[in-house]
This record gives C-alpha cells, sequence and structure tokens, in this order.
C-alpha cells in the first residue's frame, strides 16, 4: 500500500522535525536518518521538502536507491509532480 503525495505536500516537510524528499517519482522521511546520512547532515536538511532527483543521482552509487533508501519510503509522488 502506498499513499500518493503532491509536492505541495512534500515541501512542507523541509526542517529536522519532519524531513521528506522526492526522489524518482518515491517520497522518503528522511527525519530519522538526518544524523546518520554519510554525506553529512547539512546537505539532507537542505535538500528536504523538495524534488532532490538530479542532485541524489549525482551523488549516489546504484545501490543507495535499491538498498538504503526503501527503508524511509513513505509513498511516491503525485503524477505530474515527479521530476523522473
Ligand atoms: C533517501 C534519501 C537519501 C539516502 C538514503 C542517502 C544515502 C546516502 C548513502 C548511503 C551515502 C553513502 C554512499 C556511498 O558512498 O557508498 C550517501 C552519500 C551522500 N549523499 Fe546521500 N542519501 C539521501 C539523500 C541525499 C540528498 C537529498 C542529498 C543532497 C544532495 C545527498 C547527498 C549526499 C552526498 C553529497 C553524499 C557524499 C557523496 C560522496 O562522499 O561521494 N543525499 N547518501
Amino acid at each position: 500500500m502506498t499513499k500518493n503525495f503532491t509536492l505541495d505536500e512534500v515541501k512542507q516537510h523541509n526542517s529536522a522535525d519532519s524531513a521528506w524528499v522526492a526522489i524518482k517519482g518515491n517520497v522518503y522521511d528522511v527525519t530519522e536518518f538526518i544524523d546518520d546520512h554519510p554525506g553529512g547532515r547539512k546537505i539532507i536538511l537542505k535538500n528536504s521538502g523538495s524534488d532532490a532527483t538530479s542532485k541524489f543521482v549525482n551523488y549516489h552509487p546504484d545501490y543507495v536507491l535499491k538498498e538504503v533508501a526503501p527503508k524511509f519510503l513513505i509513498g511516491s509522488l503525485a503524477e505530474g509532480d515527479s521530476k523522473l
């Protein structure tokens, strides 16, 4: 069961209290991951509340989306709002 979120909803979760990131049409709640992110706290927080697909693809090897990100998956992005 996946929930659908609009980009406007994702945008509201842009702080350490609630940090969501959209990547390739999926939405991840990374709030609990901020302090554990190997790339650092600052960059993941700065990009939360947005569709970070292009940056994510630049910085991460493929295994991250397949093996690490799914733990934080909460749903998908509404059709038309996704930067695939
Ligand atoms: C679901 C969200 C994310 C997950 C699960 C995640 C996970 C990870 C992991 C596992 C690594 C280490 C990769 C490796 O070298 O083996 C990493 C590194 C990194 N991440 Fe993320 N990340 C996420 C989102 C982001 C976002 C939104 C940015 C913003 C641009 C970002 C920027 C970086 C950077 C700059 C590095 C360091 C790359 C390097 O040292 O070469 N990450 N991340």
